[in-house]
């Protein structure tokens, strides 16, 4: 057999493994005080064909057939971006213009852009999609979720789906984002399509259900009911909840075993209990705090209390129309009171917790080679430098795709 094509990447600064497995990482883990972060100093990673083989400090790195000098910058696994929704057509400058005026953020807007997305063709829903998607790639994002939820008819869904599944596995079916207009006064009746006819066609092209369990969007028994349906599907599910003002979302969250509750901003101490006797990752969404000037989630209070927690940008061109993790990473550490190491677990190994994905958010042997090399010594700086681009290069499954590994002038 072949030898596999393999590359070292050697005198890394920083190597965040979030890999408990190592020695040298779980000494740095237990000196956090935080499970999850891990990282190695004056460290090399070896990547095999798709997949990190070794790592280790610099000293003792194996041979390779390449050689990659990191000249003291960090390495992190690509970012998990686990709730995007980038099947859209239009925009809403105008909104989020009133919106700094001092207008409310008004879940209605979605159907602005249900309007534009449905009068679109195939070719130009793709083009925005994947200009998204090269966008999130060159800030660091390896893996991404795309829900569907601009359509909102039975074809227009499906069609989402689809193209959703051209660029990601983790295709979300999201047919119960608002009730549109030709089913306004009756929810029953859209609740009922949601459930059978739409879901019937789309279920086979995606991997998750979600549902916006909100006022003005859809009930707790209206959402349980989603979310049961798809279950019923094969499909696993995850919600949309408590964005707006506190409600049901996180208990029907819990109740249905789903993998996330997203948003998070408005908890109650049984929300908070829910969240931390469950699996469901409490994933906080900061850039549609940014977008719609509401309150930032209590971070805090969920990691102290024990919650696991994924950060993620929620693009979509309503709330958040930012595809930049780091960009989130910065506002979760400033405005959240995250760490810098937990905020950095959070938008990697969080958002692959989030996604029950074993292979991507971590650097130990056998991961997924999907690596970020930073034009900086070390993951603080995401936060420490706002809005300076430090992605000097992304691997994804052991192919450099973004970027260069030279180091800049
Ligand atoms: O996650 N909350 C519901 N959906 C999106 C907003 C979508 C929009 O405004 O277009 C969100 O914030
Ligand atoms: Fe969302």
């Amino acid at each position: 057999m072949a030898h596999p094509r393999s590359t070292l990447i050697t005198r890394i600064g920083e190597l965040v493994t979030n890999d408990r497995g190592s020695l040298a990482s779980s000494i740095s883990a237990a000196a956090s005080g935080r499970p999850g972060f891990a990282a190695i100093t004056d460290a090399a990673l070896v990547i095999e064909d798709e997949t990190v083989a070794w790592t280790g400090p610099a000293a003792r790195a194996p041979a390779a057939d390449s050689i990659v000098d990191a000249d003291g910058r960090a390495v992190l696994p690509g970012f998990v971006d686990s709730h995007a929704h980038l099947v859209f057509a239009g925009e809403r400058s105008g909104e989020f213009a009133a919106r700094m005026a001092g207008r409310p953020y008004q879940a209605g807007g979605i159907l602005t852009t249900v309007a534009a997305t449905r009068a679109a063709t195939d070719i130009a829903l793709r083009a925005n999609l994947r200009r998204l998607a090269s966008e999130m790639l060159r800030q660091g994002t390896t893996t991404f979720e795309c829900k569907s939820g601009y359509g909102l008819t039975v074809a227009d869904e499906r069609r989402a789906l689809m193209l959703a599944a051209e660029v990601t596995p983790e295709v979300t079916f999201l047919g119960a984002h608002v009730v549109p207009p030709e089913f306004a006064g009756d929810v029953p009746g859209y609740v009922d399509l949601v459930c059978g006819p739409m879901l019937d066609a789309c279920a086979p092209h995606a991997r998750w259900v979600d549902v916006f369990c909100e006022e003005g969007a859809f009930g707790a028994d209206e959402a349980a009911a989603v979310l049961a349906a798809g279950r019923a599907a094969g499909l696993a599910p995850r919600v949309h909840a408590n964005q707006l003002r506190p409600g049901p979302g996180v208990r029907v969250a819990a109740e249905a075993g789903a993998a996330s509750a997203d948003h998070c901003t408005f908890l109650t101490d049984a929300d908070i209990d829910a969240l931390t006797s469950t699996p469901v990752v409490a994933t906080l969404l900061p850039g549609a705090e940014f977008g719609t000037r509401q309150p930032f989630p209590d971070a805090r209070r969920l990691l102290d209390a024990g919650a696991t927690v994924a950060l993620a940008t929620d693009c979509n061109p309503g709330s958040s129309f930012t595809s930049s993790m780091p960009f989130c990473v910065a506002l979760a550490v400033r405005d959240m009171r995250m760490t810098t190491q937990e905020a950095v677990w959070a938008a990697t190994a969080g958002g692959a917790a989030a996604l029950r994905r074993l292979d991507v958010g971590r650097l130990g042997a056998g991961a997924r080679a999907d690596l970020i090399l930073l034009d900086a010594p070390s993951h603080a700086y995401l936060a420490y430098r706002p809005g300076v681009p430090q992605i000097a290069a992304v691997w994804q499954a052991g192919r450099l795709a973004a970027g260069s590994p030279l180091s800049s002038p």
